[in-house]
């Protein structure tokens, strides 16, 4: 027989920020819920949710899923809900509701983490787990909030950050625990290499930008994407978490694919190479770190060349294994629900041991 205490676990959520990431792990919970208990061992109920446009709703015994779940995209929509209200109260729910994990899931500001990274300070300091997909806070504050984190006896889920669901950065740091790796190459940006795979085929880039934004690929101001701001973050966080070394996102060198053009793209492949954006990190033997962000001409031997679309992938350089290549999905709603998921699924792991 299990540990009965931990197999009725039920977990109480508040969810800041409702869009894409957040409504589909409400949706997860929705569909998978009643499965949960026995395939994972715990339960989980919403209990709060605060966002910037909807508002926010609050029930200690836990909100109403379907509500939650068919809630329309409508300003202060959240307010119709039992015990909803027409503005966003992120502070009050990260601090005082009754949740025993706050899953942050805001928008990343790629120049400070804010305001994300107060929320997880708040949700921390309060003696709450924090599950994010926000680079932000893990890319501008990383030490800071795992040591606060440490200080609570909670945990700092981060998995989503890096590739969404594709479990990357906790295969490294479990996985390859045994290994030293000393350091990785990646293709962490599904909409640059999205956008480089069509320049290959010859269209230009402002029309591949256009196509990967009629897709739902690229943001409407398509800059992080394809100036590498977005790979940056995820270099500082992957730096951090798999090589154990902390850069901070200034000393990262970036260029992006704006530089590069059809012909140079279109051209490669007839010399055995394909452009791709690389972020990579490597530390030296006296433990100097180079951290970088730049359009690669990769032959078509190396494990990252054959990546195409919006798949991503990183190879880890290690010393009993050699190159080690993790590959999947890098974005989308439900994968990265998912990445929320799983650092549930490891909190409550942890709290089993
Ligand atoms: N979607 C993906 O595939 C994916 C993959 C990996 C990581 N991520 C990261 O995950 C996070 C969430 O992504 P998403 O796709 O769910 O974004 P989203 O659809 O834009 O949703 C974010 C929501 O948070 C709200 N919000 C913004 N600032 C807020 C604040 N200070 N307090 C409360 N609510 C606030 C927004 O309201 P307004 O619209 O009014 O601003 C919006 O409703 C982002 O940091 C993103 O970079 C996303």
């Amino acid at each position: 027989m299990g540990d009965t205490s931990i197999m009725s676990r039920t977990y109480k959520l508040a969810l800041i920020g409702f869009g894409n990431v957040n409504r589909a792990l409400a949706q997860i919970i929705a569909e998978d819920g009643a499965d949960m208990a026995t395939r994972l061992g715990f339960d989980l109920s919403i209990v709060a949710v605060s966002d910037l446009f909807l508002g926010s709703a609050y029930d200690p015994n836990g909100l109403d899923l379907r509500g939650l779940t068919t809630l329309p995209a409508e300003k202060e929509a959240l307010s119709k809900l039992a015990g909803g209200k027409t503005e966003a109260d992120n502070e009050a729910l990260i601090k005082d509701s009754v949740a025993d994990i706050v899953a942050e899931a805001t928008f990343t500001d790629s120049t400070t983490g804010e305001p994300a990274s107060t929320h997880c300070s708040w949700a921390l300091s309060s003696g709450k787990h924090v599950v994010t997909t926000n680079k932000g806070p893990a890319a501008f504050h990383g030490d800071d909030l795992r040591a606060l984190a440490q200080e609570n006896g909670c945990q700092f889920g981060i998995e989503g950050t890096v590739m969404s669901g594709t479990p990357v950065l906790r295969m490294a740091q479990n996985e390859l625990k045994g290994c030293n790796i000393n350091g990785f190459e990646g293709i962490l940006n599904g909409t640059a290499n999205y956008i480089l795979g069509r320049m290959e085929e010859g269209v230009q880039l402002e029309e591949a930008i256009a196509e990967a934004q009629s897709l739902g690929y690229a943001e409407a101001d398509p800059t992080a994407d394809i100036e590498g701001w977005d790979v940056l973050l995820k270099v500082v966080i992957l730096a951090e978490t798999v090589l154990g070394v902390s850069v901070s996102p200034n000393q990262v060198r970036r260029e992006g694919i704006t530089g590069l053009s059809s012909g140079d793209v279109a051209g490669a492949p007839a010399d055995g190479c394909r452009w791709k954006l690389i972020g990579t990190a490597e530390v030296d033997e006296d433990g100097k770190v180079e951290a970088s962000v730049c359009p690669q001409r990769l032959p078509h031997a190396h494990p990252l060349s054959g990546v195409s679309g919006a798949t991503n992938a990183v190879a880890f350089g290690t010393d009993y294994l050699g190159q080690v290549t993790v590959s999947g999905p890098g974005a989308g709603r439900l994968e990265t629900g998912f990445a929320l998921l799983s650092d549930i699924v490891a909190i409550h792991q942890h709290s089993a041991n």
